[in-house]
């Protein structure tokens, strides 16, 4: 009976299904179900009309407003909390997302009562409560208005749920909320958040994250707000009521936090702040990865290792996907198709080639048949329940299976565990898919929102929850019992683990990518953006499958998603079931050389990626990041209008990638420059000022819009500028990261304002560099009219790194002509021009310490 179950259900893919009728039928007895769930208690109905009563606090305020209760507090200066409750009596305080440094911080604050208003200052925030109507309202200590709750829509408490409508003013931009497809900018759409196993995703919504959290943007300042809510929550920018934001949830408290830049970095980082940074990931994970749906048998994992190696593709992973297992059970190899697994996982190292493995959270549901996972998570007592009590069951890869309770903490210690085997083997990381949770046999793809979490764990108060409170958080808790639990069996690595699913905070537990997009030049596009907004929502460690995973690329697309790819945090060719090859040397030499060419360049720049990953783990900024993050005047009114915001992106401050918006066109298209100079990459030269685009004042009072040079770059070419003012580090080509390059790190000076780099290299994948074995160097140009100085900092840290000699390559110089001084050695130095390149390259000894270099003669 199991075995037939099991092979029927072995058939259905996400991708592929059409839906039986009875799982229609069960997802509509769900709906019902689900409708009369049980939310959190609220008096229905309940609006925040008028200030009933207030006390101050020493670090915000208590108000009153009939029976409803609101608390706001400072944090810091800049970040202010929001908690209001229908009833007299607050909610748990309790955060699966903020952590509790941060949520138990406060500063003192000045308390503010007049006829009209109460509220209080901090040192860089005016925030006050109008008494009746009841209106919030933050201003900066200039006065102006950073948000306010919308006239005459007053919080509102509904059903359990509530809503909290926002002022939308004109020209505010909105950003973040995860992954969410369709429009870049937020403004003017609604969005839903309950994590989804959903195909095609272009106009689809929700997906697989929830992220809810937002910034509002405008020319000269910006907010963020972010909702701690896991249930169903919804935001609308302005798509309902043409004027307003509202954001609400089902159920669960209401508990907000306001975050004042006034710069967009500023709200990334406080929100970084608040829920935490990714960890510094394995310098590997960053090399080229390659995967597919599924590599199997041994023999065909064998032939792409080969192939990847003979062809040298850089490249630094391998994954396998479900089929290695046995009857898709997690935590198990098909020994007819996997023999020798440890064997295959050695030999993929001699190969330099990291393995990681799928292992999905569903269980099978095989009692009695010496399946480990299962015997001993019902041993533990570790799967959710049905509302009775009972084991429940739904339906995945392996037939019926069972759900880790991941809200408890002995939970994620088992699951933790359960990887003992595969990490002694020697797999380097882990996948976890499937984690919205999808359950198949659904209802809505997912279980039934009765059924029954506990919460086992510090900080809350011991409890039972519904599946409607905790779905949003499976992807995240799973995503954490598996660091955790790797953390514990190799305690001086770093973890490598993959999710589909997470909520607010899951930066903290490494990468994600954007589920199962399609091979069109659609979801090519959409890549950019979906990485942007998770960047700009905590994300930094994310990708979307290189080539698309539903359907086969065609080469071009598959060329141009490589050549953008190679600029992305994660790099992971993937491809579904049933599609053609779709490996960087399917479609001939030519395309190959070209695809080869860009994942040779993202190996060039690792120590400019590996230096972007250090700073996303200690501040929260992203590697991948919008033109607004750090060029926020491209919104401001006096600014011409930026285009391409949706598709051109930074490699960190310094690389413009600038891809052709429809690069499946005839068209040419104009590059947006945000403030220069800039350079181009390839070339090395310095570009021609754009001509600048009047305002739209200007245009309206008759100024001329300029003649503005488009290009139209061939396949092998993908547009990408250096910012004047960086110095890039780049490595000779390695062929993996476990090559040590050989020659000299070469430090590229693009002069222009501010003109800096710097630099960050340790081992790349233990914790040593927590002990001080790590290297950080900074490094300033000061350009003039005749010379160059390049200063370097002295360096911190104690790695010693693997180059003797420095190689400084100075653009726009304009001859071989050059007087070379090196501050701490009177020998000469060693100088040549590239005429076609306008750069001077010189070599120097490697300089630890605090030097400079002068370069004049020009
Ligand atoms: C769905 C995932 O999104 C996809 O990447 C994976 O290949 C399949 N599940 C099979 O595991």
């Amino acid at each position: 009976m199991l075995l037939q179950e099991e092979s029927h259900f072995g058939e259905i893919s996400p991708m592929s299904v059409s839906r039986p009728r009875f799982l229609v039928l069960l997802f509509a007895i769900a709906a019902l179900l689900s409708a009369s769930a049980p939310a959190q208690t609220a008096a229905v109905g309940t609006a925040l009309e008028a200030v009933t009563g207030s006390h101050p606090l020493p670090n915000g305020i208590d108000l009153q407003a009939g029976s409803a209760t609101l608390r706001i507090t400072a944090l810091r200066d800049d970040i202010v909390r929001v908690r209001i409750s229908p009833n007299g009596t607050l909610p748990e305080d309790a955060s699966w997302a903020v952590l509790p440094e941060p949520r138990n911080k406060s500063v003192d604050v000045r308390p503010i009562e007049d006829s009209a208003s109460v509220g209080f200052r901090t040192a860089s925030l005016d925030v006050r409560v109008e008494r009746n109507p009841l209106r919030l309202v933050i201003r900066d200590l200039a006065g102006n208005i950073i948000s306010a709750d919308a006239i005459g829509r007053p919080v509102n408490f509904q059903l359990g749920g509530f809503t909290v409508f926002k002022q939308m003013p004109s020209g505010e931009h909105y950003f973040g909320l995860g992954d969410k497809a369709g429009s870049f900018d937020r403004r003017q759409q609604a969005y839903t958040l309950w994590n989804t196993d959903v195909g095609p995703q272009e106009s689809v919504d929700p997906l697989y994250k929830s992220i809810p959290f937002f910034l509002g943007i405008s020319g000269a300042r910006t907010y963020g707000i972010f909702l701690d809510n896991t249930w169903r929550t919804w935001f609308d920018f302005g798509k309902q009521a043409r004027d307003a934001i509202s954001f609400g949830s089902e159920g669960g408290p209401l508990d907000y936090y306001f975050l004042y830049g006034p710069t967009p970095k500023q709200v990334v980082e406080s929100y970084a702040y608040l829920t935490g940074t990714p960890p510094l990931p394995p310098l590997w994970s960053l090399g080229f990865q390659q995967s597919r749906y599924s590599y199997t048998p041994e023999s065909q994992v064998r032939e792409i290792a080969n192939r990847l190696r003979t062809d040298k593709i850089p490249s630094d992973v391998l994954y396998l996907d479900i089929d290695y297992q046995f009857k898709n059970r997690p935590f198990t190899v098909d020994p007819k198709t996997f023999p020798n697994f440890p064997a295959l996982v050695s030999d993929l190292h001699k190969q330099h080639l990291h393995l990681v493995t799928i292992t999905d959270l569903h269980i099978a549901h095989a009692p009695n048949q010496g399946y480990a996972p299962y015997d001993t998570g019902e041993a533990g007592n570790h799967f959710v329940k049905n509302p009775d009590g009972s084991q429940f069951v739904g339906v995945v890869w392996p037939g019926p299976a069972v759900f880790p309770d991941f809200t408890r903490a002995q939970t994620r210690d088992w699951w933790g565990g359960l990887y003992r085997q595969f990490v002694g083997d020697g797999v380097a990381g882990f996948w976890n898919d499937m984690n919205e949770p999808s359950v198949f046999s659904g209802p809505g793809m997912t279980m039934p929102l009765n059924n029954v979490h506990r919460i086992e764990e510090p900080g809350f108060a011991t409890r039972t929850a519904t599946h409607a409170e905790i779905h949003n958080i499976m992807g995240l808790e799973n995503a954490r019992a598996t660091y955790e639990g790797l953390l514990k069996l190799r305690p001086d690595e770093r973890p490598f683990v993959l999710t589909r699913a997470t909520y607010a905070g899951g930066q903290r537990y490494g990468f994600t990518w954007t589920g199962d997009n399609s091979a069109t030049w659609n979801h090519l596009r959409l890549a950019t953006q979906m990485v942007l907004n998770l960047g700009v929502s905590g994300i930094s460690m994310v990708g979307a499958d290189v080539g698309g995973f539903g359907s086969s690329p065609a080469p071009d697309l598959l060329t141009r998603w490589v050549e953008l790819a190679a600029f992305s945090p994660l790099c992971r060719d993937h491809a579904a079931k049933g599609t053609l090859p779709h490996e960087v040397w399917a479609h001939g030499p030519q395309h190959e050389a070209i695809r080869r060419r860009y994942i040779e360049t993202r190996y060039r720049l690792l120590p400019y990626i590996y230096s972007l990953a250090d700073e996303a783990s200690r501040t929260g900024l992203p590697i991948m990041r919008p033109v607004f993050l750090e060029f926020p005047e491209v919104f401001a009114p006096s600014s011409g209008n930026f285009d391409h915001l949706d598709t051109e992106f930074l490699l960190g401050p310094s690389l413009l990638i600038a891809p052709p918006p429809f690069a499946e066109t005839m068209d040419d298209y104009a590059v947006s420059f945000p403030q220069g100079p800039w350079y181009d990459f390839w070339t090395g030269l310095k570009m021609p000022a754009p001509p600048r685009v009047p305002s739209i004042a200007e245009l309206a009072s008759g100024a001329a819009y300029p003649e503005i040079p488009q290009i139209h770059p061939p396949l092998d070419t993908m547009p990408v500028y250096v910012r004047g003012g960086s110095i890039l580090p780049l490595q000779p080509l390695i062929q993996n990261t476990d090559e040590i390059p050989n020659g000299p790190l070469e430090l590229h000076v693009y002069p222009g304002p501010q003109c800096s780099g710097s630099l960050y290299l340790d081992d790349g994948h233990t914790f040593r560099y927590q002990h001080g074995e790590y290297l950080r160097q900074t490094f300033t140009c000061q350009p003039d009219a005749n010379s160059v100085r390049v200063t370097f900092s002295a360096r911190q840290g104690t790695y010693v790194p693997w180059w003797k000699s420095v190689e400084v390559v100075i653009y726009d110089w304009p001859s071989a002509r050059a007087e070379v001084k090196l501050s701490t050695s009177a020998s000469p130095l060693k100088t040549s021009y590239d005429a076609k390149k306008h750069s001077l390259h010189v070599t120097l000894p490697d300089v630890p310490g605090e030097a400079e270099i002068s370069i004049g003669g020009r």
